[in-house]
């Protein structure tokens, strides 16, 4: 029992009401995941990327390590139309072939489309994963899952979360049978999470998103967006919230798998350094500028839907950190970058629960 004992920490069977957020491509090691759950948190796999195998590796990997719950994330399925972006494919090709040149990769000029696995059996092989190995906590983004997927997870006493960037989408969720939800303000790092309105109409700033999220649905809140400490948390409490979810603060940290360079490009970032970006992967992100991020910002608008842009610009990112260079890499990030640190996990959560019983008493 401590003083930031809630709901949500009963619910969740957690310490403190902080939420590592599910970060996809590699960032959110076992190691991450099991020392965050270990210190008192909710560490989170990011699984959006995962193939049903790798998912249940990294699931019994982190049982061995922790006997603390944890949970996984998933992207919920987008649907894009396959005639329009073998089209656009095609053109993105052209504009990235200059791209592969500065980084001695061969050139692409055409994208077999039917080379994207089928989005929808991925996604349910992966349900069956998390109910297969037993993981209590499932977070969802990018939409919500089917009402029978939802049935079978439930029937499975699997907690549900899932994301909204906007009161409707909360109230949605809600209506779904979420148990939670987060909430994703405007300086949130990595992919917006929005799934009814464009992503212009969908960049709340937290501050305002919160407490007209919490008069609006029961369900328990969880706070995203530029939290990095103490008073992030506590800022979110006063709000309404009852809890945080943090990435950019956990992806500095010693245990992240974030490259080297991306984990140097956060720790030197400023404030006015991140923007929003669909150039690598056809969907809104916010990331630190870069140049490739400028390269494409003219074809932005006609750049492939997520997932294909992801796929197109996959050897790009990979060759640039090889290569050790952030200038084709996806540095996601939020719009706190000043107060990340290069710390172990233990640490930061020490830190964030001393700083918020400092501003509790
Ligand atoms: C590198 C990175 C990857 C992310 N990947 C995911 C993801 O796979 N699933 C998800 O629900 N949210 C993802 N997010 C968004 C987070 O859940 C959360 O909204 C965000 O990190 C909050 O902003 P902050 O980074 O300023 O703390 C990601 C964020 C970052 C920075």
């Amino acid at each position: 029992m401590n003083m930031l004992t809630n709901e949500i920490t009963e619910f969740l069977q957690i310490e403190y009401p902080i939420i590592q957020a599910p970060m996809a491509g590699g960032i959110t090691t076992s190691t991450l995941v099991a020392e965050v759950s270990k210190a008192g948190g909710l560490g989170m796999i990011g699984a959006g990327y995962m193939t049903p195998n790798q998912m249940r590796e990294q699931i019994r990997e982190i049982k061995l390590v922790t006997s603390r719950p944890f949970g996984i994330n998933l992207f919920v399925p987008t649907e894009f139309n396959v005639v329009e972006n073998k089209v656009k494919s095609k053109a993105a090709n052209q504009f990235l072939n200059p791209i592969r040149d500065q980084l001695n990769l061969p050139h692409k000029n055409d994208f077999d489309i039917s080379a994207i696995n089928n989005a929808h059996e991925t996604f349910n092989d992966q349900i069956k994963i998390v109910i297969e190995e037993k993981v209590s906590i499932c977070s969802f983004t990018f939409g919500i899952p089917s009402k029978d997927v939802i049935t079978e997870l439930k029937q499975h006493n699997i907690t549900l979360v899932g994301t909204a960037t906007t009161v409707r989408e909360a109230m949605e969720n809600e209506k779904a049978g979420m148990d939670i939800v987060v909430v994703q303000g405007s300086e949130a790092g990595g992919h917006r999470g929005n799934f009814m309105d464009s992503y212009q109409e969908s960049l709340i700033g937290l501050m305002s998103l919160i407490p007209q999220v919490v008069d609006n649905v029961r369900i328990p809140v969880i706070a995203a967006g530029g939290i990095m400490d103490g008073r992030g948390l506590m800022a979110s409490i006063c709000l309404g919230a009852k809890g945080v979810q943090m990435g950019t603060a956990f992806l500095t940290c010693v245990e992240s798998g974030a490259h080297q360079v991306y984990k140097e490009a956060v720790l030197n970032a400023k404030e006015d350094q991140t923007v929003l970006t669909r150039s690598f992967s056809g969907k809104w992100a916010r990331g630190i500028k870069n140049e490739f991020i400028l390269e494409m910002r003219k074809h932005e608008a006609s750049l492939p839907d997520f997932p294909v842009q992801n796929i197109l610009t996959q050897d790009i990112r990979k060759a640039s950190a090889t290569q050790g260079q952030q200038d084709f890499m996806s540095l996601w990030s939020g719009q706190s970058p000043r107060l990340a640190k290069n710390q172990t996990v233990e640490t930061l959560i020490k830190n964030i629960i001393a700083e918020a019983e400092k501003i509790l008493f």
